[in-house]
């Protein structure tokens, strides 16, 4: 998976782009309840933007591939991946509006969203520029919010390819074995995974998905996460206690650094624990974008646990 020895990690992202409108409240509403929050913000989303954002941020070469209305939107989220240093030259312009994803975030720094996809629907298919820049990475990071034509395509190209897809299935969907069948490795969150199956148990839920692809990593928030690859040993990666304010696109840092980890040929669970370190970082932080770490952050944040297992031992 990893590209010449001393570059930078190759990733491509083929996902959504989305201004998050983000409403913080003591609590979340049930339905027919109204609440009266505290702040409002407005802050740089999506899913696909907010992997490409975090793996840029982790050390990768990253290349966006999505699309953004012709709006103010639309120009703060292409300002924000370009700051991190993404190429935004797959990012299309598109007739609709730039999409929007309407948070309210609690007390705990749990969150509900809806996302209303605007330009991100407009992205139905690749360019030879998309297929290359996809071909050319070591790996290829896609979501569900785009249409799934798209992703299905994009997997096909990277899987032609060589190039590892992780596919994080969110906002979940049956998924199609067509699609299942180009995956190397699916990154669901517990609730995900749970809906995939229909298994309440995490673990139950993991060992069911690999009967589809290859490799899965359940994110399990506060518990970290658990990995198992088809006929491998389980590993269980646990999370840093750290304050938490803002959950939000923690899932999305830890997928970003952890294609990058990857790419890197760090082991697998040095690539977790580094991952996990990552969104530990990020849930200490209000919003998406604005809430993820830079490589040396993550780094000695991950550094400092180690040191801190090692003093208990
Ligand atoms: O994963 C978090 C993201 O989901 C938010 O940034 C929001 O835009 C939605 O896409």
């Amino acid at each position: 998976m990893s590209g010449p020895a001393g570059a930078a990690a190759r990733i491509a992202v083929v996902g959504s782009c989305n201004m998050d409108i983000v409403a913080f409240a003591p609590h979340l509403p049930a339905p027919g309840e109204t609440v009266t929050g505290q702040r409002l913000l407005q802050v740089p989303g999506g899913k696909g933007a907010n992997q490409a954002v975090a793996a840029a941020r982790a050390g990768g070469d990253v290349v966006m591939i999505g699309a953004v209305g012709d709006d103010a939107f639309g120009g703060l989220v292409r300002a924000s991946l370009q700051e991190a240093g993404v190429n935004v030259s797959g990012l299309r312009v598109g007739p609709q509006p730039t999409g929007t994803a309407h948070i309210t975030v609690d007390s705990a720094g749990s969150n509900t969203i809806v996302v209303i996809p605007g330009a991100n629907a407009a992205v139905v298919d690749l360019t030879d520029a998309d297929r290359d820049a996809i071909g050319n990475s070591d790996v290829l990071l896609l979501q569900l919010e785009l249409p799934q034509a798209v992703v299905t395509a994009a997997a096909a190209v990277a899987h032609r390819a060589g190039t590892t897809v992780l596919l994080t299935p969110a906002p979940v969907r049956p998924l199609p074995a067509e699609l299942l069948a180009l995956i190397d490795l699916l990154v669901p969150n517990e609730h995900e995974a749970s809906q995939l199956t229909g298994r309440a148990d995490a673990q139950d839920a993991l060992d069911s998905l690999l009967a589809q692809v290859p490799a899965v990593v359940v994110t399990l928030g506060a518990a970290g996460c658990s990995y198992r690859r088809r006929a491998g040993a389980p590993i269980r990666v646990g999370a840093p206690a750290v304050p938490v304010v803002d959950t939000t696109a923690a899932g999305d840092t830890f997928t970003g650094a952890l294609a990058v980890a990857l790419a890197e040929g760090k082991t697998v669970p040095g690539a977790l624990r580094w991952a996990t370190s990552a969104a530990g970082l990020s849930v200490q932080h209000e919003g998406a974008a604005t809430s993820m770490p830079r490589r040396e952050q993550i780094d000695a944040f991950a550094q400092g646990l180690e040191s801190a297992v090692g003093a208990g031992r």
